[in-house]
């Protein structure tokens, strides 16, 4: 073998591997990317109550469930029978009156301020 030849090999053999490298990082990210955001929509458990189904059946199709822990702080009741009906009236979440109403008076009784 001359040693052009070699060196050219050598060359050749150091791209490769750090397009692998590359290939197996970007894989990588996307495992955890994956794995992170589905330990976070099974790590948040609602407090048991009556019309704790009904807010995880209507209130997690758009978003988190974790948007009703994180503003706990900040709503009451008439926050919370606000954030419903924006829910429904600007976001157009498909909930009946009978299902708001029960959803309210449970985010107002367990994540009321
Ligand atoms: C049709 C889709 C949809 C459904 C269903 C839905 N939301 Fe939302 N929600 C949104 C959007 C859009 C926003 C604002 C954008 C964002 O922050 O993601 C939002 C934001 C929020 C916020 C943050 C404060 C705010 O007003 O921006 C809270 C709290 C919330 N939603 C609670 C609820 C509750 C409780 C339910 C069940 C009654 C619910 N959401 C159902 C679409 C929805």
């Amino acid at each position: 073998m001359s040693p052009q030849l070699s060196r050219k090999k050598a060359r050749r053999t150091s791209t490769h591997s750090a397009l692998l490298f590359a290939i197996m990082l970007a894989a990588g990210v996307l495992l955890q990317v994956t794995a992170s955001s589905h330990a976070d929509e099974t790590d948040i458990v609602l407090k048991d109550g009556k019309g704790r189904d009904a807010v995880v059946n209507n209130c997690g199709a758009c978003h988190s469930l974790d948007y009703v822990k994180m503003n706990s702080p900040f709503l009451d009741k008439a926050g919370w029978d606000g954030e419903v009906t924006k829910m429904i009236k600007a976001y157009g979440a498909p909930i009946d009156d009978a299902d708001a109403k029960e959803i309210s008076a449970y985010l107002a009784a367990n994540y009321g301020k």
